[in-house]
Parts: C-alpha cells; sequence; structure tokens
C-alpha cells in the first residue's frame, strides 16, 4: 500500500458520511449523525483515512462540551471536553487495514489538529483490555493517568489515557 493510495485528511461530510457508516457499529453511527451539527460549529473535528477517496477508518475529537451529543452523565468526560481539553472519542482502523501505520497517522494528525485550535491536552478512555490500543497510544506518547468503572458503561473497567500537547 502506498502513501498516495491511503490519505488521512479532515473529514468531508456528505461525501464520507454513508462510505464511513458502513464500517461502524449501530452506536458509532448515531454518534456520527449527532456530531455533523457540532462539527458545523466548530465544537468537534473529524479524520478519516481513506483509500482512493473511500473511508477505512476514522478518529473524532470533542472540543466543547454540548447538551445534544447524548452523552451519559459523567462529570470526568465533561470535564474532558472544556478548557484546555480536548476528548478523543473513538479511533478505528476497519480490520483489513490494521498495522500499516493507520491508527498512528490518525493519532497524529488528530493531536495537530487539536494543538491548532487551542488545546493542551487531549483525552480518551479505551478498555482496561484493549492491549493493541494501550501499546499504540504509548509508543504515541501518551499516559495511562488512571482507571475507572464509568457509569455510561457499566462493570467495565477502562483506562483514562491523556496526551500533553
Ligand atoms: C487501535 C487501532 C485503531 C489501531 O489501528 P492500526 O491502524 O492497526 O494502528 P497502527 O498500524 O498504527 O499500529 C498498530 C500496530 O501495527 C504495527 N505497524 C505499524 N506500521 C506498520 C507497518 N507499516 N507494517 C507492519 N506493521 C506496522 C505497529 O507496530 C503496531 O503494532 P503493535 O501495536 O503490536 O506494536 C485498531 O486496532 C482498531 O481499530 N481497533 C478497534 C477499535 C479500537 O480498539 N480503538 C481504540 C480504542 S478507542
Amino acid at each position: 500500500m502506498s502513501d498516495e493510495e491511503v490519505q488521512v485528511r479532515p473529514i468531508d461530510f456528505v461525501r464520507d458520511e454513508q462510505p464511513l457508516k458502513t464500517l461502524l457499529n449501530d452506536r458509532d453511527k448515531m454518534r456520527l449523525e449527532h456530531a455533523e451539527p457540532a462539527l458545523n460549529d466548530g465544537d468537534c473535528f473529524i479524520y478519516v483515512a481513506a483509500e482512493r477517496g473511500v473511508p477505512v477508518g476514522w478518529a473524532i475529537v470533542h472540543l466543547n462540551y454540548r447538551d445534544d451529543q447524548d452523552w451519559e452523565p459523567d462529570e470526568d468526560g465533561r470535564a474532558y471536553q472544556s478548557g484546555d481539553n480536548a476528548y478523543l472519542e473513538n479511533i478505528e482502523v476497519t480490520a483489513r487495514f490494521r498495522s500499516q501505520g493507520l491508527g498512528a497517522k490518525l493519532i497524529t494528525a488528530v493531536e495537530d489538529e487539536a494543538r491548532r485550535r487551542g488545546k493542551r491536552n487531549l483525552w480518551l478512555h479505551t478498555s482496561e483490555n484493549n492491549f493493541k490500543a494501550h501499546q499504540l497510544f504509548e509508543r504515541q506518547g501518551w499516559q495511562h493517568e488512571t482507571s475507572v468503572y464509568p457509569a455510561w458503561k457499566p462493570g467495565a473497567r477502562m483506562r483514562v489515557y491523556k496526551k500533553t500537547l
């Protein structure tokens, strides 16, 4: 796979929404739909990894907490989207395209963009047993801050990672 074939770029919502949805589970499809007004208002941004124009991965970052994003109640989650903080809600590369460096490229792209938007810290949650993701984030300079049992995922232990930008 050459660099020309897979490009990491900001989402073009009109063009990318439907093909991106074919990669996503139902919950993430719903989250993408909810993100559209936040994108338009500059409260959120999305990067896609696109092969010949078609999304094969994405990363979504929230810059400002909004009531219309269907968040479960979570004071920490709100703090991660306020002031100097931004929240990497989701990053996914479709299975066939994994282990080719696209996850790392998406992370670098969203870090650069969050910095450009004036943020100092990026935060994310990932499952305690998602070892592949832990390795990737740690290699990219993220730190495991704490582990929590969030109200929005009952019974699941989640890691909170932070990247200082
Ligand atoms: C986590 C995830 C986004 C990583 O995406 P990815 O595109 O596979 O990430 P990368 O390719 O940059 O890095 C992953 C591995 O590929 C390896 N790799 C990177 N470039 C490579 C290349 N050119 N050739 C071979 N291997 C390569 C890396 O060493 C890394 O291996 P390691 O983590 O075992 O050390 C992907 O696995 C995924 O979508 N998982 C499901 C969703 C998820 O868990 N999201 C994270 C929580 S929000």
